[in-house]
């Protein structure tokens, strides 16, 4: 009963919310350097230049319209969050730990492609870039934390973006897997646990998630075909590198967790493709090929992806060793939503449910039904690579977060994912929280959305200390840990 003994507790971050020194060491700039904050109720800029030289901001991490000619930037006025991040860049030592502190057995992070291939076209790789990994992995292996390493977290060199549309164009399959080529050849005594693309069902927020300068099906997913070619080609490259490499692929799973908003049938059918929309991503990366399902979907929608002789091998040759996944929320669906609701993102609300300030549906048992789904489906391990909860922490007067809420939160879905484990027999082989420190946003740039246990003096004017605190509940997942997630309380 329990978790295994080897369980891979620890946290989770990504460099582009997280690192800083966008400019330094030799780093070049990414799709996710021009974009600008938001706000829950607004969604997040990215800038650009015309030829004529006006420069511009649009709304929306898919990028719509986009007018001939335009060039992504950065210009003077705007804030960009990504830029300073909370700057791990030179604060990885007093992190990594804070991370042991908390008894970490493994970090997930990603490495930033822009810092090794500044403009992902070069070449030779960036040997500061490289140095820099070297020194973080380094510092983890002094405390026997094991790295897990996201080779493509919603990062691309915005080079690719404004020369060739990024993923849009099936060139980025050769500079990203020279990419991979060079970091598994560098890290391969150092790294054992790596995922090829970060919620690659995200794809759908084009510009956010891949660098991608359009907002229509067709390209998407014809990107997303990219994206499954040059994951299958990571993991065998991968495999012939070091063959004790475990690789796996990601999924934004709460996508998956779409329940009925009635028991009438054409509501049940409605969750059931929604769902399938987002599992046909690891249908391909898992099984090898496109499922049924979603060719008949695209044939009838007009959708055309072109694949070329060789593909399908690919795809046979490189499937996953194990599923990782994030898990934040259930949504709800309905073949007749609501006017104004937006059945593909976010559905209505739940009404058993409760949520979040920003909207996030808690559901502790839609995580374990969720586990339970992907484990019956693939019958591969499972690692949970996020799972947090968001949320405007006030600092008390004593200077500390109490954040009894986040507890609550964790409390709630690691005993759900014990559940899956102990009476659903999942295979799970670890969890990482998402955000063990406040980082940035992704989805509004804020600062104010925090998902830490240990807290970081910025705000979102990009103000504050920078100064780490830890909150409340870092002692409590400190303790979950040390007890292998037997003490909860
Ligand atoms: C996932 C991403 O979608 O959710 C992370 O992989 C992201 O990069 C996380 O930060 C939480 O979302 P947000 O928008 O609250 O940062």
């Amino acid at each position: 009963m329990g978790f295994r003994k080897d369980f891979l507790w620890g946290g989770a971050t990504a460099a582009n919310q997280y690192e800083g020194g966008w400019q330094e060491g030799g780093r070049g700039p990414a799709n996710t350097d021009v974009m600008t904050k938001g706000s829950k109720d607004q969604a997040r800029g990215v800038t650009y230049v015309l030829p004529d030289g006006s420069e511009h901001l649009t709304r929306g991490v898919a990028v719509k319209d986009l007018p001939k000619g335009a060039e992504f930037k950065v210009l003077e006025g705007y804030t960009y969050p990504s830029h300073e991040a909370v700057d791990f860049y030179h604060h990885y030592k007093e992190d990594i730990a804070l991370f042991a502190e908390l008894g970490f057995k493994t970090y997930r992070m990603s490495i930033s492609w822009p810092r090794i291939y500044p403009t992902g076209m070069e070449e030779e790789p960036n040997e500061e870039g490289l140095k820099f990994y070297d020194d973080v992995f380094d510092e983890l292996h002094k405390y026997k934390i094991e790295p897990m390493v996201t080779l493509h977290h919603f990062e691309v060199p915005l080079a690719l973006t404004n020369t060739w549309g990024a993923w849009a164009d099936r060139r980025t399959i050769g500079c990203f897997i020279r990419f991979c080529r060079t970091v598994f050849e560098r890290y391969k005594n150092k790294v054992k646990y790596w995922l090829t693309f970060n919620e690659i069902n995200n794809i759908y927020f084009g510009f956010l998630s891949s660098g991608i300068p359009a907002d229509d099906m067709n390209i998407t997913m014809q990107a997303a075909h990219h994206q499954f070619v040059a994951s299958a080609m990571a993991v065998k490259l991968g495999r012939e590198i070091n063959p004790d490499f475990r690789i796996g692929c990601m999924l934004a799973a709460s996508r998956c967790t779409v329940y009925p908003a009635t028991c009438n049938p054409l509501d049940i059918q409605k969750a059931w493709e929604q769902a399938g929309r987002q599992y046909f991503f690891t249908d391909v990366q898992c099984r090898g090929y496109y499922p049924s399902y979603q060719l008949k979907f695209m044939e009838r929608n007009g959708i055309h992806i072109h694949m070329e002789d060789g593909d399908e091998e690919i795809l046979k040759e490189g499937t996953v060793d194990f599923i990782s996944l994030s898990y934040y929320r259930s949504m709800i669906t309905s073949a007749t939503p609501e006017k104004g609701s937006d059945p593909l993102l976010l559905g209505a609300i739940n009404p058993y449910l409760k949520a979040t300030e920003w909207g996030i549906a808690i559901d502790p048992l839609g995580f374990r039904i969720t586990l339970h789904n992907l484990y019956d489906r693939y019958q591969l391990p499972l690692m949970i690579v996020e799972n947090g909860i968001g949320a405007a922490d006030e600092v008390g007067e004593d200077g500390v977060v109490h954040d009894d809420y986040r507890i609550d939160f964790f409390r709630s879905h690691i005993q759900a994912m014990k559940d899956a484990v102990e009476l659903d027999g999942v295979d799970v082989m670890g969890y990482t929280s998402w955000g063990p420190i406040d980082i940035v946003s992704a989805g509004t740039g804020e600062m104010r959305k925090r998902y830490g246990f240990i807290y970081v003096d910025k705000d979102d004017e990009n103000g504050g200390t920078l100064k780490r605190t830890k909150k409340d509940s870092f002692l409590w997942y400190k303790k979950v840990i040390a007890s292998n997630g037997e003490d909860l309380d």
